[in-house]
């Protein structure tokens, strides 16, 4: 799988097959964090990894998913998520640049490598950071920010152009379809890149 084909096929998955996520892979994910591009090259960030089922169900007790369509979208019994990905920030360089623009690289690093092994994943920043602290003896100076949870995928979310609703607002609220799929509303491409000016002609080669 090349990098264009993970970057199409990632979508946020809620419901995971059950078979376990070794270490190796689980390393190779922080790898892929650990080249991401940082500011100021500070690097700020570490993983708590973490596979061990009973460890994993705490964690998940630590979760909110899928605000817009809770309580569809939480993983039930038997589809919930069999590693971790506990991101922290070091605090003291959290105050000089921040740390969401690395977050955001390093995460989606890792994420594109866990669909090229086969997996999916849910970044989630609803969490309970302390409740994750203590339960993860994260230290002093380090803050828990969000959790990439992962496991293979068993679910295929679908995305369709973004429109405007019956009361003419954008609808950015995902669903679930009549058949339980979700359906996540992306903005269309015209509607985001605009060539050479902003509001000029269309794309080139477009009347
Ligand atoms: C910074 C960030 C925080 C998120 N937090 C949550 C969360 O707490 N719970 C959840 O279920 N999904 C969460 N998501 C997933 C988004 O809902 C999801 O990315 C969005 O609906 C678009 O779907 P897609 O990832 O399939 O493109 C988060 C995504 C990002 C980027």
């Amino acid at each position: 799988m090349d990098v264009a084909q993970a970057i199409a096929k990632r979508r946020t998955v809620r419901a995971f097959g059950q078979e376990p996520v070794n270490e190796a892979t689980l390393a190779s994910l922080v790898e892929a964090a650990r080249c991401a591009p940082s500011a100021a090259n500070l690097q700020p960030l570490e993983y708590v990894a973490v596979n061990d089922p009973a460890l994993c169900q705490e964690i998940f007790d630590c979760l909110k998913w899928a605000a817009y369509t809770h309580p569809v979208g939480t993983p039930g019994p038997g589809q919930r998520p069999t590693a971790y990905l506990v991101a922290c920030v070091r605090v003291e360089y959290k105050a000089v640049v921040g740390s969401a623009y690395d977050l955001g690289a390093a995460l989606m690093s890792a994420m594109l490598l866990a669909v090229q092994e086969g997996l999916a994943s849910c970044w989630l920043k609803s969490i309970n950071a302390p409740r994750l602290t203590e339960l993860l003896s994260v230290p002093a100076g380090l803050e828990v920010d969000s959790v990439l949870a992962l496991g293979r995928p068993a679910e295929e979310p679908a995305t369709v152009d973004l429109a405007k609703g019956q009361t003419g607002r954008e609808v950015i609220r995902y669903w679930r379809d009549q058949n339980g799929r979700q359906v996540v509303p992306k903005r269309p491409l015209a509607s985001i890149l605009h060539w050479q000016r902003h509001g000029g002609p269309g794309a080139p080669g477009q009347a």
